[in-house]
């Protein structure tokens, strides 16, 4: 039985393979006849129609709640939920404001466990990252990716998954929002380049991506003024993407704030894969579940 918690509970080999199962257009009917649940603690738009549409594909059923429906560990204890969603489907999905719970669902041991977000990663998320910037570059190793931003969970993902396919990385964010050095240590390891820096003009130059995210992520709204404050400056506008590699592309996970995080021009215009990084998150999605369901 495998989960999927971060990026790199899969190998290499692994990510490869679902790489490629994402571009196969025809699946088979691996989940025909079984469920699958998924668990929304936060608001989301791409992941649920991403995996809802995913696990239709799979021929399998998807059943979404929302954190109010069950009250996970609240009205019950986290592994009681789990061993009862286990009964009724094939793999538990689920976006948390508590990365430990998702530990705490892989730890029943009885059904498989799909990170769909949590404050730590958005492994997901990373796959349909790569599946979009593989289709723009034709292969991935040896390029390069800007992160300007929040060293954030969508952050922490992309830099893992990029380290695992030969990606280098160059980080800009506000001093005391960098990326988890752990992380960083993680995908030195792997041989890439890490660059960490606090100015976007030092991160973007030889980049052939340049990458954002919110400035305050779902769960930090308490935090919103101080946080706006300290990015000011990451913006992601023209003048910075004209620093980058001759013709790289714009990346956001979205939902997206014009004029904060990114300038209108930029999102809307001929250099933006946004939308393409949408729609990926459903072929993502899919192979991920197939690969599963196989596994
Ligand atoms: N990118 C992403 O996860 O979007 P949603 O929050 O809408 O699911
Ligand atoms: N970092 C953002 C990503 C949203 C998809 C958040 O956690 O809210």
């Amino acid at each position: 039985m495998r989960h999927v918690l971060e990026i790199d509970d899969l190998s290499e080999a692994e990510l490869a393979e679902i790489l490629d199962l994402a571009s196969e257009r025809s699946p088979q009917a691996v989940l025909a006849g079984k469920g699958v649940a998924l668990i929304f603690e936060k608001p989301s738009n791409r992941t649920r129609n991403a995996c809802e549409m995913a696990v239709v594909a799979l021929g399998g059923h998807p059943v979404v709640m929302r954190g109010d429906d069950i009250g996970l560990g609240e009205r019950e204890t986290v592994e009681d939920v789990t061993r009862v969603l286990a009964r009724y489907h094939a793999l538990v999905c689920a976006r948390v404001f508590e990365h430990r719970h998702l530990e705490a669902m892989a730890a029943v041991g009885e059904v498989p466990v799909v990170n769909l977000l949590s404050e730590r990663s958005h492994p997901t998320q990373a796959i349909a990252d790569l599946l979009t910037l593989r289709s723009r570059w034709g292969s991935l190793a040896g390029r390069k990716v800007a992160w300007v931003g929040d060293g954030n969970n969508v952050a922490r993902s992309l830099v893992l998954a990029c380290s695992m396919v030969g990606v280098d990385v160059a980080l800009a964010c506000p001093a005391g929002f960098e990326l988890d050095p752990v992380a960083v240590e993680a995908a030195k390891a792997r041989g890439i380049s890490v660059e960490e820096t606090t100015l976007p003009s030092d991160a973007v130059p030889g980049a052939d991506a340049v990458c954002t995210d919110v400035w305050v992520s779902m769960g930090q709204e308490s935090d919103g003024s101080r946080r706006v404050e300290a990015f000011s400056g990451f913006c992601v506008t023209e003048d910075l993407m004209e620093k980058a590699a001759p013709g790289a592309v714009f990346m956001h996970c979205l939902p997206a704030h014009r004029g904060l995080e990114v300038e209108a021009s930029v999102i809307d215009g001929p250099r933006s894969a946004v939308w393409d990084q949408s729609e990926n998150r459903m072929h993502a999605a899919r192979a991920l579940f197939q690969w599963i369901a196989r596994a």
